[in-house]
C-alpha cells in the first residue's frame, strides 16, 4: 500500500545540514497495523509528516497504492485516503466537533454517528459534540477529538502520532480496541502509529524501530518486540510504573471501571439525542 523508498530529509540548522531522516525504505502492506517505535527525537514525527505530505523529503520516493506521490499536497494525499492525527494537534477555532467530524468524514453523519467516534476515544459525546472548538478545550481533549476526526475518515492509511499522549488509562485501553477493530473491518486500509506504548506495540503486526533518522529494527512483533528491552529507551517508563500499579484489567469487570481506577467519560453519560444539527 504504502512504500517509502531511500527516504531522506535534511534541513538547515543554523547554517549546518542536519539530516533527520536518512534513507529510510519501508512497506506498509495492507490490512497490517504498523508500529513505529524508537528513542525521542529520533525522526519518528518528521516520517509521519513526510508521509502526510506536510513535509517533502529531500531525497527518494514514496508510493501509495503504486503510484508516485512524492510531489503530491497535502490535499491530494488526504483525498487518496491518507489521514493523519498529529502529535500535537491543530486547533480549528470557532468550528463544532461534530461539523469538525463531518468534515472528516466527507459525507453525511449522523450526530449519533460523531457520538460514537467521540464515545471511541472516551469522551463523554454528550458534553462535547456540540462544543466549540476553541481554547476551552485542554490539549487531551483536542487530541482524542482529532483522533475521533481521523476515525471518521475511513481512510486507507490512518497514521496516528503518539495517540496516547493525553489520553488517561482508561480511554487508552478502550482505543486499543478501536485500533484493533479498525484493522478489521476497514478493508483493504492499513494503520501506522507511532508510539511507545507497550499495550500498542503488543497488538502491532509488524514493528519499526526508528533510531538517529534510520530504521534500526523491522520486522514482526514476535521478531522485534523480544529484542525491546524492558530497559531500552523504546519501553518508556510510563508503562513500567503502570504495570506496577497493579491495575484491574478491562476484561476482568465487563468493561466497567472499578472505584479507584481511572473513569472513562463516556461511560458517565448518554450519547447526545439526535437534536444536534
Ligand atoms: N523542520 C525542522 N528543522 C530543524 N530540526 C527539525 C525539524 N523537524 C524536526 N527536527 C529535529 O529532528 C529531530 C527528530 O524530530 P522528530 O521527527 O520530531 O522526532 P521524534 O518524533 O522521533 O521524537 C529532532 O531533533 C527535531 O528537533
Ligand atoms: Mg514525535
Amino acid at each position: 500500500m504504502l512504500e517509502l523508498k531511500n527516504v531522506s530529509f535534511q534541513v538547515d540548522a543554523e547554517g549546518a545540514e542536519k539530516e533527520i531522516v536518512r534513507d529510510i525504505t519501508l512497506t506498509v502492506p495492507e490490512r497490517k497495523l504498523i508500529v513505529v517505535t524508537g528513542p525521542n527525537g529520533g525522526g519518528k514525527s518528521t516520517l509521519a509528516r513526510l508521509i502526510a505530505g506536510i513535509e517533502k523529503p529531500t531525497g527518494g520516493r514514496i508510493f501509495f497504492g503504486g503510484e508516485d506521490i512524492t510531489e503530491k499536497s497535502v490535499t491530494e494525499r488526504a483525498r487518496m485516503g491518507i489521514a493523519y492525527a498529529f502529535q500535537q494537534p491543530v486547533r480549528f477555532k470557532g468550528i463544532r466537533v461534530v461539523d469538525l467530524i463531518r468534515i472528516a468524514a466527507g459525507k453525511t453523519v449522523t450526530a449519533a454517528e460523531a457520538c460514537d467516534y467521540l464515545s471511541s476515544v472516551g469522551l463523554c459525546a454528550r458534553d462535547y459534540v456540540d462544543r466549540e472548538v476553541n481554547a476551552s478545550l485542554s490539549g487531551g481533549e483536542l487530541k482524542r477529538i482529532e483522533i475521533a476526526t481521523v476515525l471518521a475518515r475511513h481512510a486507507k492509511l490512518s497514521v496516528f502520532d503518539e495517540p496516547e499522549a493525553g489520553i488517561d488509562l482508561w480511554s487508552f485501553r478502550n482505543l486499543i480496541d478501536v485500533f484493533r477493530n479498525m484493522r478489521e473491518t476497514i478493508a483493504d486500509s492499513s494503520i501506522l502509529v507511532i508510539s511507545h506504548q507497550e499495550r500498542i506495540l503488543n497488538i502491532a503486526d509488524e514493528i519499526i524501530v526508528i533510531k538517529d533518522g534510520r530504521v534500526e529494527k523491522q520486522g514482526t512483533r514476535e521478531e522485534i518486540y523480544p529484542s525491546l528491552g524492558a530497559d531500552s529507551a523504546e519501553a518508556p517508563a510510563c508503562d513500567r510504573l503502570l504495570k506496577t500499579m497493579d491495575l484491574p484489567s478491562r476484561e476482568a469487570h465487563d468493561g466497567k471501571p472499578k472505584p479507584g481506577e481511572p473513569q472513562n467519560d463516556a461511560g458517565k453519560c448518554e450519547k447526545a439525542g439526535k437534536t444536534v444539527n
